[in-house]
């Protein structure tokens, strides 16, 4: 595992690469997300969030990391992992990437694009049930439930249950209430980064 982190140049290089294969899987998604929602209400389908923004994202997580005294590699999560672009993404730096996604197809998805491997450490299962975030050093999700009492419960679960020293990357958070919480600390202006500082 390198113990490099990506550089500004280096991540806005990686970013345009990937941007191009995020709009295509966008328009996809798009189309698929309309059929989805006619039948099933609950889970958002699968809608990529934007490359630049999580590799910033894991820049500034992986530069905070560093900086202290224990530092190792840091293993990964995405709650809602999809085709396991956010995976693939995380895979230079963090210990063996995890994912947890409702949606086997997509994990299929997954082993197509990136290959077996890849689908190593996915748990296909409802993250609502999942009961293994306190495994986790980084916890990331882009918003996983539609249905926006179910997106909250989620994620009240995985502040409960992740490990003081853990870092969250909510994005598109719908319970607010971390903001205000002594156990959190928010890391970045601008980005919605969090570490558990007490349980
Ligand atoms: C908005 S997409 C995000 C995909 C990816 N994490 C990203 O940032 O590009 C949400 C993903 O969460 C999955 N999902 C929705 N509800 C879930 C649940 N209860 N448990 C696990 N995965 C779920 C969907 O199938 C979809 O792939």
């Amino acid at each position: 595992m390198p113990e490099t982190f990506y550089t500004e140049k280096e991540y806005r290089e990686l970013g345009r690469k990937y941007e191009s294969v995020h709009y295509v899987l966008h328009r996809i998604c798009q189309e698929r997300e309309k059929k989805v929602n006619g039948v099933n209400k609950k889970y958002y389908a699968y809608i990529p969030n934007s490359t630049y923004r999580v590799i910033k994202e894991l820049h500034l997580v992986l530069g905070h990391l560093r900086k202290k005294d224990n530092y190792r590699t840091p293993n990964f999560l995405d709650v809602g992992s999809g085709i396991g672009m956010i995976m693939e993404l995380a895979k230079r730096d963090f210990a063996s990437p995890s994912g947890i996604e409702v949606d086997k197809k997509l994990i299929e998805e997954q082993k197509s694009l990136f290959g077996q491997q890849s689908i190593g450490n996915v748990h296909n299962g409802d993250a609502l049930k999942y009961k293994e975030y306190n495994k986790y050093d980084v916890i990331y999700y882009y918003v996983p439930i539609e249905d926006k009492e179910l997106e909250r419960k989620l994620e009240r679960r995985i502040e409960r249950q992740m490990k003081v020293g853990a870092i969250l990357i909510a994005n598109s958070k719908v319970d607010l209430q971390i903001q205000k919480s002594k156990k959190f600390k928010r890391l970045f202006n601008g980005h919605p980064i969090y570490e558990k500082i007490r349980k």
